[in-house]
């Protein structure tokens, strides 16, 4: 289910990092990034503070002790990556990164592969494409907890795949595990930037959905959500010297803990 690369069509990863102020994108996703600016003036700090979390629980994984991390929908690489704060952390941990984007696995795999990190092709709608994978196989050690990051990707998973989804990735982790996941919430935009900001990523080629509270809440099925619970990208766990300090109600943020069966 990888996406075929078309320069003339705009793709999440590649708005996201014209967003970020990153030059991995072209024509069509400056395009959509401004248009998405006017229909979200927020829409900037929403994708720094979507960073900020996400290095933030990268962070917060690696000081529970994992030394196994799976980043899915991880996005083309910025400055820090993922695997450099995990390393911070825990030098020697394994990180494996995750995406359906053409651009996203070809720059990950161009500019962060190395010792014991990996980019591989796959697809959170069928999460067997990546846990199947050999070459993640070797790197993960799936009989253990492992630190497991889906962050503003379960917003780009369709209705149809919402429930199958999560119970297939739930049931290859053992207990203990750990999901961080932010998703873009209906609490806090206005019908009117619901309806313009999907109408817009229609026209990419990952359509995008924000969920309500509950509905976000129900991808954490069978674990239990570490304090602050789900919140406000800002508010998860904000840290002194954050390099993404903005604020963003617009999604809504949490990191659960697999329970035992
Ligand atoms: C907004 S970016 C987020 C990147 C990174 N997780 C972060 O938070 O900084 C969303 C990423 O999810 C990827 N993505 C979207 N749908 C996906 C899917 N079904 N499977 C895997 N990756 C997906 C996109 O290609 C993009 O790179």
């Amino acid at each position: 289910m990888t996406k075929t690369f078309d320069a003339s069509m705009p793709s999440a990863s590649r708005i996201y990092d014209y967003l970020l102020g990153g030059t991995d994108n072209y024509e069509c996703d400056r395009q959509a990034g401004e248009a998405f600016v006017t229909a979200l003036p927020n829409a900037r700090n929403s994708a720094r503070a979507t960073r900020g979390f996400a290095l933030r629980a990268a962070r917060y994984l690696a000081e529970q002790g994992f030394d196994q991390i799976l980043d899915v929908g991880a996005g083309i690489p910025t400055t820090p990556n993922v695997h450099q704060i995990v390393h911070e952390v825990r030098p020697g941990a394994r990180v494996v990164y995750v995406d359906n984007d053409p651009v996203a696995i070809a720059k990950g795999q161009a500019l962060r592969d190395e010792d014991g990190v990996i980019t591989v092709e796959g697809d959170l709608r069928a999460p067997a494409s990546f846990l199947n994978n050999p070459g993640v196989r070797d790197m993960i050690d799936f009989s253990r907890p492992v630190g497991v990051l889906t962050v503003a990707v379960w917003h780009f998973v369709g209705d149809e795949h919402l429930a199958p989804a999560p119970a297939e990735l739930r049931a290859a982790l053992a207990p203990g595990s750990y999901l961080a996941l932010s998703h873009a919430c209906t609490e806090n935009l206005t019908p009117a930037q619901i309806r313009a900001g999907e109408a817009l990523y229609k026209r990419t080629t990952n359509p995008v959905k924000a969920r309500s509270r509950e509905q976000i809440e129900a991808l954490l099925d069978g674990f239990a959500l570490v304090e602050p619970g789900l919140v406000p990208l800002h508010e998860w766990r904000p840290r002194d010297g954050d390099p993404y300090p903005e604020e963003s109600p617009e999604a809504f943020a949490g990191v659960g803990i697999l329970r035992s069966p």
